[in-house]
């Protein structure tokens, strides 16, 4: 099983480059096939979660053909096949992103319905309840979703609660679907807005991606575009949070600072010096960190998926703090690995109490997701000894290149599979 080792207690110092939104170019992916011309996608990350993309689209007789490993060319002209496996839907769930892209293209799906997975049971009805209102049948038999329809007609929809997946899977059905569609109580992050300008760059007519009401005017046909994701807010975020808790100086390079301004507003109330450049942001923490009060919310709100960053950076703060998630109703699992490490923490339904300590002490731990996982490798650089975080694959899903960069910044950390490793490593930093 492949683990991470990590000898703690060394401030991470130095620039740190960040990767292409693993979370948009999901998305983007599975858009890609909407049109029979070729799409040419550069500063995809190279994680596992996008492979496994480019293999459900290949699997249904996509064309993708990778040029190094962060750009990619798709063409959808030779897809022979609506329906994706559950193999693919088992390994990532934004493979149902290709329910939105075939409904939109084919007026035809057939995706296997996606479970829960650690962070939440993860429903799907409000993606289901948008490709209805565009006038599809869309069935659930034998673990599979069934959406098709003869034609998609534009229709005023309103989300009963706001969600990245459904606004993305419903507003790329949207694209090509007959007449003006409306869609309000929409999800406004950064992905979602890279989406939009994505399928407008391949002839789409979306306005208002980013805001409350997105308008969609349907349209027959799109065509080849290029096009290169978005930098990821969440990647630059866990290193900025890994300065905070390790008392460090890390710069994040090729970041837009507007998707970060939460993040940058939490690691200024407890204490960090903030410097914003274009296209960088610098966090310096050497001083003593104080407590703040976190609440998860969609974008423009804190993200959801910095919340396990924060919370170790906060067990080290001095003071009380709080974190309450409103978005998935179990991303507090992390928090018993925490405590295992001496954090001083207290879970009341979805909101933490976290009394900061001074020092947290190296364990072995496990990564529950991706986040968490990278969250606990934040609190094993932060403390003295040898820390080992078990399950790294989950990490690497959405990470590339995480130890990697981590070193580049001074931390000393590395992938290890056998007890051998884990004692060269041990004589070797010793
Ligand atoms: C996306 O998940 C991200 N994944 C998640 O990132 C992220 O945490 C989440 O958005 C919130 O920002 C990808 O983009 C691949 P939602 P998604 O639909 O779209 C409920 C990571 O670490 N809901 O916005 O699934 C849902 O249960 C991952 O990169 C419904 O009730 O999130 C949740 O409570 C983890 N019905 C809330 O809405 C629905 O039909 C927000 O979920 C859809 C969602």
């Amino acid at each position: 099983m492949k683990q991470y080792i990590i000898k703690g207690g060394h401030p991470l110092v130095g620039e740190v480059e960040i990767g292409g939104a693993k979370n948009a170019a999901l998305a983007i992916l599975a858009a890609a096939i909407m049109t029979d011309e070729t799409v040419h996608i550069d500063n995809i990350p190279d994680v596992n979660d996008i492979n496994v993309m480019l293999d459900a689209i290949a699997g249904i007789g996509g064309h993708v053909r990778r040029i190094d490993r962060h750009t990619v060319e798709i063409s959808g002209n030779r897809i022979n096949n609506v329906s994706i496996e559950y193999d693919y839907i088992k390994k990532i769930r934004a493979s149902y992103y290709l329910l939105g892209a075939l409904l939109g293209k084919y007026k035809h799906a057939e995706v296997a319905l996606p479970g829960g997975c650690n962070i939440g049971s993860r429903p799907i009805d409000q993606h289901l309840k948008g490709f209805r209102a565009l006038g599809a049948d869309v069935d659930i038999e034998h673990g599979k979703i069934i959406a098709e329809a003869d034609r998609l007609s534009g229709k005023h929809i309103y989300f009963d609660g706001v969600s990245v997946g459904a606004t993305i899977n419903v507003m790329m059905a949207a694209t090509m679907a007959d007449g003006i569609t409306i869609m309000e109580n929409v999800a406004k992050e950064p992905h979602v807005v890279d989406v939009a300008n994505f399928l407008n760059r391949m002839g789409a007519n979306i306005r208002g991606a980013g805001t409350d009401v997105i308008k969609i005017r349907g349209v027959q046909r799109l065509h080849s575009a290029e096009y290169s994701v978005i930098p990821d807010q969440i990647e630059a975020g866990t290193f900025m949070f890994a300065a905070a808790a390790t008392r460090g100086d890390v710069t994040v390079l090729n970041v837009i600072p507007k998707h970060l301004e939460a993040t940058i507003a939490k690691l200024a109330e407890i204490g960090c010096e903030i410097e914003e450049f274009d296209d960088a942001v610098r966090v310096v923490s050497k001083g003593g960190l104080g407590s703040t009060h976190v609440k998860t919310l969609p974008y423009p709100g804190f993200p959801t998926d910095m919340q396990p960053q924060i919370g170790v950076t906060l067990a080290l703060c001095s003071g009380t703090s709080t974190i309450t998630e409103t978005i998935f109703e179990n991303r507090f699992k992390y928090l018993d690995e925490l405590a295992r490490m001496g954090a001083n923490i207290k879970v009341e339904g979805n909101s933490a109490v976290i009394e900061g300590v001074k020092k947290l002490s190296a364990a072995r731990v496990s990564a529950l997701d991706l986040r968490a996982g990278a969250a606990l490798c934040i609190a094993g650089l932060a403390t003295d000894g040898f820390t080992i975080v078990d399950d790294i694959v989950y990490i690497q899903r959405g990470y590339e290149r995480f130890e990697e960069k981590l070193q580049s910044i001074g931390g000393i950390i590395e992938q290890v599979e056998t007890e051998r490793d884990i004692q060269k490593f041990k004589l070797k930093v010793s």
